[in-house]
């Protein structure tokens, strides 16, 4: 989508159709007041309008409620609402920051809100119409936040279309061929490990899951080198399906476990987009990426793996497969001697019981690591809660076998299990883990995105990092 920014009154703009704010406390535009008091308007969060013809040209009025409430968040969920209920016109004028006091930062959501608003995946189905350009009123002063947006929310529509694409078409050799590709694009390096690297490297972990499958394993490093001299470690869980593997799952709980790989989409998103905004601080993004199927080559339960830094695994669950990958990962991840390292992954259900599906859980090693996360996650708009990283439960994942066992035996507190699983793997780095099982794909459509992938964690990532 082509998105510009204008500082003409939105009235003033050339465009198919036009929309407006309107706020509980603030008056009307002239020209609009008796359209919105003869359809008894009241502005109220969440409620739009939409008048066929006044000024020529449709006019969508979306209500803000006071304008104190209007911030950077509700501005983008506003403008997302807004394309997707503009379809059908090709050009839009957004108004909705217009004069707002928050300047660049209202004008850039409203432009990251439209380009995620005007998302859609078609797969095999002739595109839908879709809003193809919009103009952004706002101040001139706007233009880098606005570009900065807009590349974010590109990178997240990028994730979505993986996540959404058929585990079919995107196996673990295809996921590591949309990064190349990309990554070519974009000047970052990529190395991509196959089967033959993985086993030379003791990968034991990404070999073991990914050994029910005829489509073999990859580990995908994509890197952008930044300029000043540091590096944050990305590591995102890459099942591109989850069967469960032996102990597989009920036909309706694999149903979308396609989008079992959206952790890995949203790291080598954040990668790519800190290289087009050209950030400071360097990205190294690692995904590990498998199928998780029964076969008579898969893992077994009671078979104990060895790992990339030597510690081992036992497998008493089959299904809780994403630890597993994620522990040679993110030793991998560490011999690269990053500042940070942070991992995003579909990992439990048992986060999704706590948090339910729009808020992210987060558990890690530093308190500012932490902290800061939530912080810019709540900026975003993509919620995240702390979960505790509660030593008293490693005696749940201890094994007579080997350094730790993949599932705690009960399905209480599992996210908290597999998050003192992973930190076996993390060296002494400083260590923060996303468990986006439930803010990852949804069933329903939100105001930011269709039905599917919702590219969760990018912008939160993308913000996080610029500031480093
Ligand atoms: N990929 C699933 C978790 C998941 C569930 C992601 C729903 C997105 C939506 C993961 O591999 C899994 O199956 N976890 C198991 C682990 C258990 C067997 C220890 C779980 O959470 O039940
Ligand atoms: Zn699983
Ligand atoms: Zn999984």
């Amino acid at each position: 989508m082509d998105v510009s920014l204008s500082s003409l009154p939105t009235t003033d703009i050339d465009a198919d159709a036009l929309v407006v704010p309107v706020h509980t406390d603030a008056p009307a535009p002239d020209w609009a007041a008796e359209a919105l008091a003869s359809a008894r308007f009241t502005a109220e969060p969440d409620t739009e309008l939409l008048v066929p013809g006044l000024l020529d040209r449709p006019a969508l009025f979306m209500g803000l409620g006071r304008s104190t409430e209007a911030d950077a968040n509700a501005l983008r969920r506003a403008a997302a609402r807004a394309v997707r209920r503009l379809a059908d016109f090709p050009t839009v004028a957004l108004g909705l920051a217009e004069g707002h006091p928050q300047g660049s930062e209202a004008a850039a959501a409203v432009a990251e809100g439209a380009v995620l608003g005007a998302y859609r995946y078609d797969g095999l189905r002739p595109p839908k119409p879709a809003v193809r350009s919009v103009t952004v009123v706002g101040p001139t002063e706007a233009k880098e936040a606005i570009r900065a947006a807009v590349i974010t929310a590109e990178c997240v529509n990028w994730a979505r279309d993986l996540g959404n694409t058929p585990a079919g078409r995107l196996t673990p050799a295809a996921l590591a061929q949309e990064a190349t590709t990309a990554a070519a694009e974009h000047g970052l390096k990529v190395r991509v490990l196959t089967k033959k690297a993985l086993r030379a490297g003791g990968y034991g972990g990404i070999l073991g899951v990914g050994g029910g499958s005829d489509n073999p394993p990859r580990l995908i490093e994509v890197r952008y080198a930044g300029t000043n001299g540091r590096t944050v470690g990305l590591v995102g869980k890459g099942i591109t399906f989850d069967a469960g593997g032996l102990g597989i799952k009920s036909g309706h709980g694999m149903a979308d476990m396609r989008s079992d790989m959206c952790g890995g989409a949203a790291m080598l998103a954040t990668a790519i987009a800190a290289a087009r905004l050209g950030l400071p601080t360097g990205v190294v993004a690692v995904v590990p990426a498998a199928e998780n199927l029964p076969s008579g080559s898969a893992y077994k339960p009671g078979d104990v793996l060895k790992h990339r830094n030597g510690k081992s695994s036992e497998i008493t669950d089959t299904d809780a497969e994403g630890r597993v990958v994620l522990a040679d990962a993110l030793a991998h991840t560490v011999e690269l001697d990053p500042e940070l390292v942070i991992d995003a992954a579909t990992l439990t259900y048992a986060v999704m019981h706590a948090l339910g599906d729009e808020i992210t859980g987060i558990l890690g090693n530093d308190r500012e690591l932490v902290a800061g996360l939530v912080a810019t996650g709540e900026e975003c708009g993509e919620p995240a809660w702390e979960l505790p990283l509660y030593r008293g439960y490693a005696r749940n994942i201890a094994s007579p076998v080997a350094t730790v066992r993949n599932d705690g035996g009960s399905e209480h507190a599992d996210a908290i299990h597999a998050a003192l699983f992973l930190e076996e793997f993390t060296g002494d780095v400083a260590w923060a883990h996303l468990d986006i099982a439930g803010t990852a794909f949804h069933t329903k459509s939100g105001d930011l995105h269709p039905a599917g992938a919702t590219g969760t964690g990018i912008r939160t990532l993308v913000r996080y990092l610029s500031r480093l």
